[in-house]
C-alpha cells in the first residue's frame, strides 16, 4: 500500500514538470509481473509433498544410513560423507572414503588411500524425482528399470533410482569397501574386501551376514518387511531410499513460497537476480524444470581437479568417460539448485569455495578457467589441479555454446544472481543435526 501511495506522488511530481524531479524507482509489482513472466517459460512449477514412507522403514534405514558397520573397515558410513553438519554434503572438494580420520572439512586422507575423483553430492531433496543420479548420470531411470555400469548387476524391481544407488557405495573400494588384506577398525580381516570384480551379489550378502548377526537389525527388518524370512540387501537398499526421501526432502524455500504466488517471498534484490537467471544471464536455459537442474547436461568448463576416472585418469570428463560423442566431453549434469548455498564447494571438482566465485565463473568462463587460481582449494587438494594449457584447452574445445560469449554481468548483478540462489534454501535444511541418531545398532560410534 505505502510503495503504491509513493508512487502517486512520484508521478504526481513529474506531471508538475519540475526538471529536477527525480524518476520514480521502478516498482516492485512491475518486477514482480516480468519475473512471473520470465519464469513461465522454463516448467519451473511448485514441488509436491513427498509421498508418505512407511515409518519401520525410514527407522531401519535411519540406522543404515549412520551405521559404519556397512563399510568393509566400520570406519564409514553413507553419513561420513553426506554429513547432517554439511548440508548432507561434506564441505571438501573431493570426498575421502575408508581409511580416512576426522570428518568434514577436517578429514584426512589414509596413508595408502586415494580421494574419490568428485566431490560427495548433497543429497537434500535427492529422492525427489530425478531420473537421474551421479555427477555423469551414470545411473539412470524409474520405477524398476535402471541403466547402470553393466559389470554390477542391480536386482531387479527396484521401486526408485535411490534404491537402486544404494547397492553401489557398499561396492566401491575407496567409499566403503576397501582393498584386499585390509584389516577393519578392530584389526579383523576385511571380509568384504576380498571379492573381486562382477561379485556385487557376494558384497551384498556379505553386509547382510554382518547385519543380522546383530538381534536389533533382524527385529528391525522384520517391522520393516513383515513377512520375509531371510531379509536382502534389496530391501536394506530400499530402506535406505526411504529414509533419504522421508527426511532430506526440503522444498519450502522463499523461492517455492514465491511460486505458491507470495510476492513478499523473494527480497527486490532477488527478484532482480531471478529475471537474471531466467534472462540475460541464460542459467534457466540448463538449470530448468522443477528441480532448477537434474535432467540435462553441459561443459560449462569447470576446473579439473582430483585423481580422475576411466581411460583419461588423470582427467574427468564426466559423461565423455562413458559416452563417445563429442559433445559429451567434460559433460556432467546440470546441478539442481535448491539448498546450494549450503553445499560450498561447488561443482563435481569442488573447484569454487563460493557462490560469487561461481557466478563470477559463468560470467567469462574461458578467461574464468585459463585464470582459475587453486589457492581457493583446500591445501590438500590443491596440487591435484589439472591447469597445463593442453588441458584447459581441452576443456574449452568442447564448452558448451551458451558459455563462450561473456555474460557482461555486472559486480551488482553478480549479487543479484547470488542472492536469487539465496533464496533457494530452506529454512530447515540450515540445520539437519536433529537427523542423526544418538547411536546405532552396531555400537559403532555415529560421528
Ligand atoms: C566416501 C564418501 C561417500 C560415502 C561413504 C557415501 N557416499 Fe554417496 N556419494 C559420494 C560421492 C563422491 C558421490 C558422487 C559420485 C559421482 O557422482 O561420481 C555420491 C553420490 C551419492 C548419491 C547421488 C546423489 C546425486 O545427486 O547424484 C546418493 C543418492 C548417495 N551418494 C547416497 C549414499 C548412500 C545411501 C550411502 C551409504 C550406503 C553413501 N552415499 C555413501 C560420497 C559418498
Ligand atoms: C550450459 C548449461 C549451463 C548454464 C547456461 C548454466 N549452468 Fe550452472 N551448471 C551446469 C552444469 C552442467 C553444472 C555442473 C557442472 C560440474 O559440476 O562440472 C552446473 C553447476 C552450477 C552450480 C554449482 C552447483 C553445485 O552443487 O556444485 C551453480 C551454483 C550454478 N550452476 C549456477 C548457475 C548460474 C547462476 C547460471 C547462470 C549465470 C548457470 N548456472 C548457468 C550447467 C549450466
Amino acid at each position: 500500500m505505502r510503495i503504491r501511495f509513493l508512487l502517486v506522488l512520484g508521478l504526481g511530481g513529474g506531471l508538475g514538470c519540475d526538471a529536477t524531479n527525480v524518476p520514480p524507482e521502478p516498482t516492485p509489482p512491475s518486477l514482480d509481473t516480468q519475473l512471473r513472466a520470465s519464469l513461465g517459460g522454463w516448467g519451473v512449477v511448485p514441488i509436491g509433498p513427498m509421498p508418505a514412507q512407511n515409518p519401520a522403514q525410514v527407522a531401519l534405514g535411519r540406522a543404515l544410513f549412520f551405521d559404519r558397520i556397512l563399510s568393509g573397515n566400520r570406519d564409514v558410513s553413507c553419513g561420513t560423507c553426506h554429513d547432517v553438519a554439511a548440508a548432507l554434503a561434506d564441505g571438501r572438494s573431493l570426498a575421502l572414503g575408508t581409511g580416512a580420520t576426522g570428518s568434514g572439512a577436517g578429514r584426512v586422507l589414509g596413508q595408502g588411500r586415494q580421494f574419490t575423483p568428485r566431490g560427495t553430492p548433497s543429497l537434500l531433496n535427492s529422492g525427489i524425482g530425478f531420473d537421474q543420479v551421479f555427477w555423469d548420470a551414470r545411473l539412470s531411470g524409474r520405477g524398476g528399470a535402471f541403466t547402470h555400469d553393466p559389470a554390477v548387476a542391480l536386482p531387479v524391481g527396484l521401486p526408485n533410482i535411490l534404491a537402486a544407488q544404494a547397492h553401489l557405495p557398499v561396492l566401491d573400494r575407496r567409499e566403503m569397501r576397501g582393498n584386499p588384506g585390509d584389516l577393519d577398525v578392530f584389526g579383523h580381516p576385511n571380509e568384504l574386501a576380498g571379492f573381486g570384480q562382477g561379485q556385487s551379489a557376494e558384497v551384498w550378502n556379505a553386509v547382510m551376514s554382518r547385519l543380522l548377526a546383530i538381534q536389533e537389525y533382524v527385529a528391525m527388518f522384520s517391522a520393516a518387511f513383515p513377512g520375509t524370512s531371510a531379509p536382502r540387501f534389496d530391501q536394506a537398499a530400499r530402506a535406505l531410499a526411504a529414509f533419504q526421501m522421508e527426511a532430506f526432502t526440503r522444498t519450502g524455500s522463499p523461492f517455492d513460497r514465491y511460486l505458491d504466488r507470495d510476492d513478499n517471498a523473494l527480497t527486490a534484490q532477488q527478484k532482480r537476480g531471478g529475471l537474471l537467471f531466467f534472462g540475460t544471464a541464460r542459467c534457466a536455459t540448463c538449470h530448468n524444470g522443477p528441480f532448477l537442474g537434474g535432467t540435462s547436461f553441459a561443459n560449462v568448463g569447470a576446473p579439473q581437479v582430483g585423481p580422475g576416472t576411466g581411460a583419461q585418469a588423470p582427467l574427468d570428463l564426466g559423461l565423455g568417460a562413458l559416452q563417445t560423442g563429442e559433445f559429451q566431453r567434460f559433460a556432467f549434469r546440470v546441478a539442481p539448485l535448491r539448498n546450494v548455498e549450503l553445499t560450498a564447494p561447488y561443482f563435481h571438482s569442488g573447484a569454487y569455495p563460493t557462490l560469487e566465485a561461481v557466478v563470477t565463473h559463468y560470467n567469462d568462463v574461458p578467461l574464468a578457467l585459463s585464470t582459475y587460481d587453486p589457492s581457493q582449494l583446500a591445501p590438500d587438494v590443491r596440487n591435484q589441479y589439472h591447469g597445463e594449457p593442453a588441458t584447459v584447452a581441452a576443456v574449452l574445445a568442447t564448452l558448451d555454446g551458451r558459455l563462450r560469449q561473456p555474460l557482461g554481468l555486472t559486480p551488482a548483478q553478480v549479487g543479484d544472481l547470488v542472492a536469487f540462489l539465496r533464496g533457494l534454501t530452506d529454512p530447515t535444511a540450515r540445520n539437519l543435526r536433529s537427523l542423526a541418531p544418538a547411536q546405532v545398532p552396531s555400537g559403532l560410534p555415529v560421528r
